[in-house]
């Protein structure tokens, strides 16, 4: 088994580049689903609040016999608790719900711009980050316009900004303002939730490179230094996606699949989500 790179997060926190995500796994299903993905190796799970898995994930990580500090676990602040007093009381409950001291990161899930302030909302996360109970904090579905806004009235830069990329939706502007600003990226619905596994191009370097269409997707992420998460309750999937650190693709594969691109999002915009 080849060992899943580290991230340095710009607080000096490591975060394994490749995790497990949790998004529509029933809770009946995620404490299995959760531990065959550890079991395989995958050090790194990516939960929220709206998922209504953190106690089937916390009791996954607890069942698991690994050190809690060897298991990177990331929440999000559900849309209905930005209010400040609420992102404390809603970031308390996750604890108690995953059954854990501390999260490694904990994120605002999407900026809802229409709703709120979502400065105010990150001063409660920055405050949550100097208690020491999250060791990280960054934002979620956040464009560049959100990010200046929040940069300007902040103290703690985001470690993190996780949206929607994959090829279809590449997202150069957010990923290089996040670059610009040492925020890392990290990439949801890495294969665009299968959209992306049948596209010709994909197909073809797919069958040149010996790999799967799955494979290939996410190792093109991987090169392009993003942090992705795939989903899947199929084991076999589940070891498939972590199989990405034994082959590479050249800069022509990269750059043609790059040139896939066509903006196309699996999920909301951003600018257009209000709660
Ligand atoms: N911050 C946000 O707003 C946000 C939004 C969406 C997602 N996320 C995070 O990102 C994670 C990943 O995104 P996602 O779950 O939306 O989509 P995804 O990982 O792009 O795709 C998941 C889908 O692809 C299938 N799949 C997985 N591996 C496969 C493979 N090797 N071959 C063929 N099909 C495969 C899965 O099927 P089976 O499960 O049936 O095997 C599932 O239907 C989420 O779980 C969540 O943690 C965050």
């Amino acid at each position: 088994m080849t060992a899943v790179p580290d991230i340095t997060l710009n607080n000096g926190v490591d975060i394994p580049q490749l995790g497990f995500g949790t998004f529509q796994i029933p809770p009946a299903e995620t404490r299995e689903a959760t531990l065959t993905a550890l079991e395989i190796g995958y050090r790194h799970i990516d939960t929220a609040q709206m998922y209504g898995n953190e106690k089937e994930v916390g009791q996954a990580v607890r069942d698991s016999g690994l050190d809690r500090d060897d298991i990177f676990v990331t929440s999000k602040l559900n849309n209905p608790f930005h209010a400040p007093d609420d992102a404390h009381a809603a970031f308390d409950q996750s604890l108690k719900d995953l059954g854990l001291e501390h999260l490694d990161l904990f994120l605002i899930h999407w900026p809802l711009p229409g709703v709120g302030d979502f400065v105010e909302t990150w001063k409660a996360l920055e405050e949550i980050y100097r208690s020491g109970r999250a060791r990280a904090v960054g934002v979620s579905n956040f464009q560049p316009n959100h990010l200046r806004r929040l940069l300007g009235g902040s103290v703690v830069v985001p470690a993190v900004n996780q949206v929607e990329v994959h090829p279809y939706l590449t997202q150069d502007e957010v990923r290089a303002f996040d670059t610009e600003h040492g925020i890392a990226t990290e990439s949801w619905s890495p294969i665009a939730k299968g959209r992306v596994l049948d596209d010709p191009v994909i197909t073809r370097i797919a069958n040149e490179a010996g790999r799967t269409p799955a494979q290939v997707t996410l190792r093109w992420h991987i090169q392009r230094g993003d942090i992705v998460f795939p989903k899947s309750v199929t084991r076999k999937r589940v070891e498939e996606n972590f199989a990405l650190f034994d082959f590479e693709l050249g800069e022509a594969d990269i750059a043609e699949i790059s040139a896939l691109n066509r903006d196309e999002r699996t999920g909301p915009d951003p600018d257009l989500m209000n709660g």
